[in-house]
């Protein structure tokens, strides 16, 4: 069967998908976006989280034919995503991450070697704050834990501990503690707010 849905704001089809193949299967193997990852296949991690139609799901609890016609935001749109929701634009036309940038999305170099914020446009705000938290380490529960928090600081721009706990308990990392991963959710918070109140970041 024929697939059409948006991914990262952009109109994709996915040709001959076989019933009950999963949209974690189609996002990585037929768009090439790998950056939802594959661990456990059974919800358990949380580490192929997108957002579907804006709330986060486990791309590999979701049927791929359940996707028809609505909209999937993966990390790779991240940085986009967020910049056209600061400039209050919409996700769909002429805003959003073309395929083929969405496939090459690479932070620089220069990003993991310093530990420095990046031009503005190249990382969304949590992505910065989980660099300059030191919130990444092997990086394989990162993309998961982005998507989530984003979505939290969307719907929620000043969490309490409590609500950054609730909002990531879906996405394990098998690295160590959550304390740095709470402290960037906390800095892009805080950012964010400055930036509300016009003090800048
Ligand atoms: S791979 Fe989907 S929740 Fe673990
Ligand atoms: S950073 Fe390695 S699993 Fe979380």
């Amino acid at each position: 069967m024929r697939v059409t849905f948006n991914v990262n704001g952009r109109p994709q089809e996915a040709d001959d998908v076989w019933e009950g193949e999963s949209l974690l299967y189609v996002l990585r193997e037929r768009m090439g976006l790998p950056g939802s990852k594959n661990a456990c296949e059974q919800g358990e991690c949380g580490s192929c989280t997108v957002r579907l139609d804006g709330v986060p799901v486990c791309a590999c609890l979701v049927a791929a034919a359940q996707v028809q016609d609505r909209d999937v935001v993966t990390v790779e749109g991240l940085a986009d995503y967020a910049k056209d929701r600061a400039a209050g634009r919409c996700g769909t036309g002429a805003c959003g991450t073309p395929l083929g940038e969405a496939q090459k999305w690479a932070a620089k170099p220069a990003d993991g070697q310093t530990g420095e914020s990046t031009e503005s446009g190249d990382l969304s705000p949590i992505q910065e704050a989980f660099i300059d938290a030191g919130a990444v380490q092997c990086g394989f529960c990162t993309p998961g834990l982005l998507v989530a928090a984003d979505e939290l600081l969307e719907r929620n721009p000043s969490p309490s501990d409590q609500d950054i706990r609730e909002a990531l308990s879906g996405n394990l990392c098998r690295c160590t503690g959550y304390e740095k991963i709470l402290d960037a959710v906390r800095l892009a918070a805080a950012r964010g707010e400055s930036v509300t109140a016009g003090e800048g970041v």
